[in-house]
């Protein structure tokens, strides 16, 4: 896919080893934290992800309330990150704190079902039609159980997803089309660590917005399930064009595949995410992270008949080793931190502030491109924005893929680090909480357009 303007890696290479220098010369106590740590942790860190910060070593948080990231080196951060989404409703929230310690008092775990799963069932139905509901710890857990009631129930063994998704550490989506392969044909994605088998043969793979390719996958009637973000967001945000969903749900239909929407990120278009704000039906819904405020929580929701099928497979005494389920899942904590989440933090009324902070940002980095004659788009998704390398938005996951500049991501995220803001480390992607303070967009604004001119006057951006 065309870069525009052209990007010179030697001259940004000089320009990220100056901004390297000054974060070094702000956190001595970063930099004795992280020597600490390699004796202990691998990578030194205690999650292998965290090493992919842009910075020599990654600030460490010493607490994290509202927007606000205050590191050990005593300097405070905007955090338009908020945990990858984990933390869309803000850092502490008043009302998941009080609640979250009233609850521990009470207990946090007894395999004992519990008045706040129910209450956290029902407003997940509430916002997302699907009437029936299972708790567990990650999406990724949601997504790993939501695949294997597909199999159970349509008895057929292969998934489908887009190019370049993510959904996640679930084995079968560790896949990307093959290039030059027949329609749905998959290769493992790169850097896809000890696969327990090759998810060539697990997997098909289509481009979002590519109908036709996924009618020829769907046409062996082997599908047991085709698992979607709705916008896809982990590859950069890539929007479905007009039609495709309601073309993607007659086409599960018609072949006799489950169709499963995974709103983990896609929350961000409203209360019931996508599936609410566009109307969608999915078979199966997984969500996690933000419902939970940070802590451990994630569901998935499913129609009655999948629920009475799956009933009527499982024998009661083999239900806790089918390979559905969790200790802790389930547990009056996680039912408690969604229940508080989702009825007194990223309520109804919360959404339309954050969306309009999304719309300001996305505007601001609109304004500073315009103004630099710098041809990078910006695609909107509710409470979350994002600015790819190209002149046009992608329009599915190669051109996404395509549009990556690693070493142009890790400089603006460096430059946006050392002027006191937090991006989302792996692309160029803001969220907003109802945390999140007014000026949140103008002071990005500010620092990507001192960013962007520094590019422009060491030549490493040619405009
Ligand atoms: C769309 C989507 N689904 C699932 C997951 C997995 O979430 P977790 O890592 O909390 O299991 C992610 C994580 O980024 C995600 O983006």
């Amino acid at each position: 896919m065309e870069r525009s303007p052209a990007i010179d890696d030697a001259r940004l290479a000089t320009l990220f080893a100056k901004e390297a220098e000054r974060f070094a010369a702000a956190h001595p106590r970063a930099a004795a934290l992280a020597a600490r740590a390699r004796a202990s942790l691998v990578g030194g860190v205690p999650m292998s992800w965290m090493q992919r910060w842009a910075s020599p070593v990654p600030p460490y948080a010493v607490s994290a309330r509202g927007a606000t990231i205050t590191d050990a080196d005593g300097r405070d951060y905007l955090d338009l990150a908020l945990g990858d989404t984990a933390a869309m409703a803000g850092h502490a929230p008043a009302a998941l704190t009080r609640a979250i310690a009233a609850q521990l008092e009470l207990g946090a775990t007894t395999m004992l079902p519990s008045e706040a799963a129910i209450e956290a069932a029902e407003e997940l139905t509430r916002r997302f039609g699907l009437p029936l509901w299972q708790l567990c710890l990650t999406a990724t857990d949601a997504n790993r159980f939501a695949l294997r009631i597909a199999r159970a129930v349509t008895k057929r063994p292969k998934i489908l997803v887009h190019n370049w998704c993510y959904h996640g550490t679930v084995d079968e989506t560790f896949a990307i089309a093959r290039p030059g392969g027949a329609a749905g044909a998959a290769q493992a994605r790169p850097g896809n660590t000890g696969p327990q088998v090759d998810p060539a043969s697990t997997t098909r793979v289509v481009e979002i917005n590519d109908l036709a390719a996924t009618e020829a996958a769907l046409a062996a009637g082997d599908v047991a399930a085709i698992l979607i973000e709705p916008a896809l967001t982990n590859i950069g945000i890539v929007l479905p064009e007009t039609g495709y969903h309601a073309e993607l749900r007659r086409l599960a239909t018609e072949h006799g595949a489950l169709l499963i929407a995974d709103e983990t990120h896609t929350i961000s278009v409203g209360p019931g995410g996508a599936t609410g704000a566009w109307r969608l039906e999915p078979d199966l819904l997984v969500i996690g992270k933000a419902i939970a405020g940070g802590l451990p929580g994630a569901a998935y929701g499913m129609r009655h008949d999948l629920a009475e099928r799956i009933g009527r497979e499982l024998r009661r005494d083999e239900i806790d080793t089918g390979g559905i389920g969790g200790t802790v899942s389930g547990s009056v904590l996680s039912a408690v931190a969604i229940r508080t989440t989702l009825r007194e933090v990223l309520t109804d009324a919360a959404f339309p502030e954050m969306i309009a902070g999304a719309g300001r940002w996305a505007d601001g980095a609109e304004a500073v491109f315009g103004r630099h004659g710098v041809g990078w788009s910006v695609t909107r998704l509710g409470a979350r924005a994002e600015y790819h390398f190209t002149p046009r938005a992608p329009r599915n996951g190669a051109e996404a893929a395509a549009a990556v500049h690693h070493e142009m991501e890790r400089f603006l995220h460096l430059h946006a680090l050392n002027r006191g803001i937090i991006m989302t480390p792996f692309h160029n992607m803001a969220l907003f909480s109802p945390a999140t303070p007014r000026d949140a967009a103008d002071r990005h604004s500010e620092a990507l357009d001192a960013a962007i001119a520094t590019l422009i006057e060491g030549r490493a951006l040619v405009v």
